[in-house]
């Protein structure tokens, strides 16, 4: 076991690891943030994203171990101060952007990244930038509709799905 230090969502965390585990598996098994979501484990979903040191990060793709020292940002920190849903959930929520839920913290923590490097994406963009990211229920319409408002666009004219 080797032991790991990390900083998540603002609060230093520590425990210890074996070399195979997971950031996922540490997150959600030993911490019980599990918030983030594993859908997959191969990579492929996207429920898992967090952000590692300000980079949009799968964390089924990254052993534990290797975050030591890092800043690390999961769903679970993303609520306002006051506990209040922040721009990007109350926009999810306002649109529909989610039916089961479980894409829903990594499709956040993704949104948050490309908002941060681009404030106002284009639909395409936005498409674009959701390439990691699956969703077996919605159909992507709100979700895009919610990225969009939650940048502060007018998304009145686009038809709810
Ligand atoms: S659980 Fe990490 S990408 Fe699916
Ligand atoms: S809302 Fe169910 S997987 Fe996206």
């Amino acid at each position: 076991m080797t032991k790991v230090t990390m900083t998540i969502n603002g609060k230093e965390v520590s425990g210890d690891v074996e070399g195979r585990t997971l950031l996922s598996s540490f997150l959600r098994e030993d911490l019980r943030m599990t918030g983030t979501h594993i859908g997959c484990d191969t990579s492929q979903c996207g429920a898992c994203t967090v952000h590692v040191n300000g980079k949009t990060v799968k964390s089924c793709t990254m052993f534990a171990a290797e975050a030591e020292g890092a800043q690390v940002s999961t769903i679970e920190g993303q609520a306002n101060a006051d506990g209040s849903l922040n721009v990007i959930q109350q926009a999810f929520q306002d649109h529909h952007g989610l039916q089961c839920g479980f894409c829903t913290p990594g499709m956040v923590m993704t949104t948050a990244a490309l908002l941060k490097i681009n404030p106002k994406p284009s639909e395409q963009e936005v498409r674009e930038h959701l390439e990691g990211n699956i969703c077996r229920c919605t159909g992507y319409h709100n979700i895009v509709k919610a990225i969009l408002a939650a940048s502060g666009q007018d998304v009145s004219t686009i038809a709810a799905e």
